[in-house]
């Protein structure tokens, strides 16, 4: 194993006194924890001391093979070695393109940009451009990117009538706040209301097919797609989180509901910064300047946008996702979380319920049925002393979210069911 950075208490007490003077809040703004990790290996991590964790963070999901997976490296240190950045198409990026669009059913065309909240800007804008219509319908505690119309009441923090929407960052344009339609999650009968009336104004209907930890109620997103058909909307997709997490072709495989348009991250740049849009042609034709009339063009450019290495990554990555039996044992080693999860809340008596699919899951600090982002609201004093009992066991996660990766073990779920049980008892 690579030890590049020396593990020594010494050099955390530096680099934190270090990050308190040039970073605001001391950090890069991701975590409410000062924690400095400088090495990943398979499922697990050391911070600058030394401390070694099992890993649920996997950098936000990207990880999902692991990090520092052998294959992955070699692949990326031969296409360093050639050149990092050139602006022009690169073969990698192509090739990673039509990979996209095999395993993803409702991709035909593919856009590459940096973020997952890039991709969710341009996808809202593309959905305006097609519609040349302004508004766009969301749902209330889905997360859709940092942009201006993204942060509109994903983590409200002041309860509004539907469907205004409260934006969740100082500095966002009042006029931005009117043209977000904000929807309770796993409500069709508000959504089609609010469509009806928005009619004249609305493109199109943003969702994260798995909200957050809540899974859609059977019929649900069947539900957007047959009112999207009614009502001539673009229905997208965020599936920067679950694309190539909860199936090889993403949620829209899992649930076999097929969008417009999708957005794509996290897994797909394979540790790097790349993420897409992809959908139907006759969408993504907005992006091509050649085949529509100027009024209908949506400038995009990025300078890393497809970077090479990037999207080797992001290749090498999927190929070892599509290998038999990885999905699988990714589903077995969450079960088996969520299940001694359960045991040990009810043995401890904890006011607490696991949230979630196996992919995907969290506790939640409260005994309401979870359907949306006002039931999935819990007790944040709890939920921070939990993290904190997790972290000072060995377990480094979200704050909100455990991600599973293909390469979790035995041994990092045995260790991690001993932490949360202990952490259990301490509550
Ligand atoms: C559903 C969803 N969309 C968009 C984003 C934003 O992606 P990024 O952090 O790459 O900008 C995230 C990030 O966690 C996400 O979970």
């Amino acid at each position: 194993m690579p030890n590049s950075v020396a593990h020594d208490p010494m050099v955390e007490e530096e680099l934190l006194s270090l990050a308190k003077r040039v970073l605001p809040g001391g950090g890069f703004g991701n975590v409410g924890h000062p924690t400095i990790i400088s090495r990943g290996h398979g499922c697990r991590v050391w911070d600058v001391a030394g401390r070694e964790y099992v890993d649920y963070l996997l950098g936000s999901g990207p990880m999902i093979v692991g990090h520092a997976h052998p294959e992955v490296l070699e692949v990326i240190q031969q296409v360093v070695a050639e050149g990092t950045t050139f602006f022009t198409n690169n073969p990698y990026g192509i090739r990673l393109a039509a990979e996209i669009a095999d395993a993803m059913e409702c991709v035909e065309q593919v856009r590459f940009v940096s973020s997952g909240s890039e991709a969710d800007m341009y996808a809202m804008r593309l959905m305006r451009a097609h519609k040349r219509k302004d508004k766009i319908l969301k749902f209330e505690g889905g997360y859709h990117g940092m942009s201006d119309y993204g942060l509109i009441s994903t983590t409200p923090k002041r309860v509004t009538n539907f469907p205004e929407g409260a934006a969740d960052s100082a500095g966002i344009p009042a006029a931005v706040q009117q043209q977000m339609v904000v929807a309770p999650y796993n409500d069709l009968a508000t959504v089609e209301s609010l469509i009806r009336e928005n009619l004249k104004d609305l493109a199109g209907i943003i969702v994260e097919p798995f909200q957050r930890l809540i899974p859609p109620v059977p019929g649900f997103l069947e539900g957007l797609r047959q009112l999207c058909n009614e009502y001539e909307l673009v229905l997208c997709f965020d599936e920067v989180v679950t694309g190539f997490r909860f199936a090889y072709g993403g949620a829209q495989a899992y649930y076999g509901v097929i969008p417009d348009i999708c957005t794509m991250g996290k897994a797909i740049g394979g540790g790097f910064p790349l993420a897409a849009i992809g959908g139907r042609s006759d969408i993504m034709v907005h992006f091509d300047k050649s085949a529509v009339a100027e009024d209908d063009f949506m400038t995009q450019i990025g300078t890393l946008s497809g970077n090479p290495v990037a999207a080797a990554a992001g290749l090498k990555t999927l190929e070892i996702l599509r290998r038999p039996g990885g999905y699988e044992h990714m589903f077995q080693q969450g079960m088996r979380l969520i299940e001694g999860y359960k045991t040990s809340i009810s043995r401890h008596g904890i006011l607490a319920q696991v949230v979630g699919d196996a992919p995907m899951f969290d506790l939640v600090f409260n005994d309401k049925k979870v359907i949306d982002y006002r039931s999935a609201i819990g007790d944040p004093g709890m939920m921070a002393k939990y993290n904190a009992g997790m972290r000072k066991r060995g377990i480094l996660k979200s704050e909100g979210k455990h991600y599973m990766a293909h390469a979790h073990t035995d041994e990092d779920i045995e260790a991690t069911l001993k932490a949360f049980d202990e952490t259990m008892a301490e509550l």
